[in-house]
């Protein structure tokens, strides 16, 4: 089902499934499994995906639960690449995709574009 609208209950799902698939991808799996480990249903990966979703929730909704500091988890991941962020950006717009209609999924697609592009910039990458 596409959601025309978003809401709290559909970014869960978004961020469950974009995890999902980071875990699983080549490229991504093993930024999260250093930090999280390998199995969703632990803690620490509990503790992430509220996060995330009060993050997007914050982005997209103007909620204001997610008070955390985004830009510094990734200033000290050591690997990081230009390729490693486009990975991560196909993954993500390949869920938002599938998960909203296009108004909606371009809400997340540019302003996850945007942030991408400021982290590789503070990475100097
Ligand atoms: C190269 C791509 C990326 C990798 C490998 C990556 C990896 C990670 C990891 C492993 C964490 C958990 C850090 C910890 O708990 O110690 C994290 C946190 C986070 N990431 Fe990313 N990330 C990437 C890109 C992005 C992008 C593009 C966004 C936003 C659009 C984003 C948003 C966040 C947020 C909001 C957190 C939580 C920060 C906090 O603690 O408040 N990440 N990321």
């Amino acid at each position: 089902m596409q959601h025309q609208t978003i809401s709290r209950d559909n970014i869960r799902i978004m961020v469950d499934r974009f995890y999902s698939k980071v875990l699983k991808d080549d490229l991504l799996a093993d930024f999260f499994i250093e930090k999280l480990g390998d199995e969703m249903i632990s803690d620490e990966w509990q503790e992430h995906l509220d996060k995330l979703t009060d993050f997007w929730a914050s982005i997209t909704l103007g909620d204001t639960a997610y008070s955390g500091q985004p830009v510094k988890p990734h200033m000290h991941m050591e690997g990081l690449q230009r390729e490693t962020f486009e990975q991560w950006l196909k993954l993500f717009f390949e869920t938002v995709d599938r998960l909203y209609s296009k108004e909606a999924a371009d809400i997340f697609k540019t302003r996850s574009e945007m942030i991408a592009t400021n982290f590789m910039r503070l990475l100097g990458i």
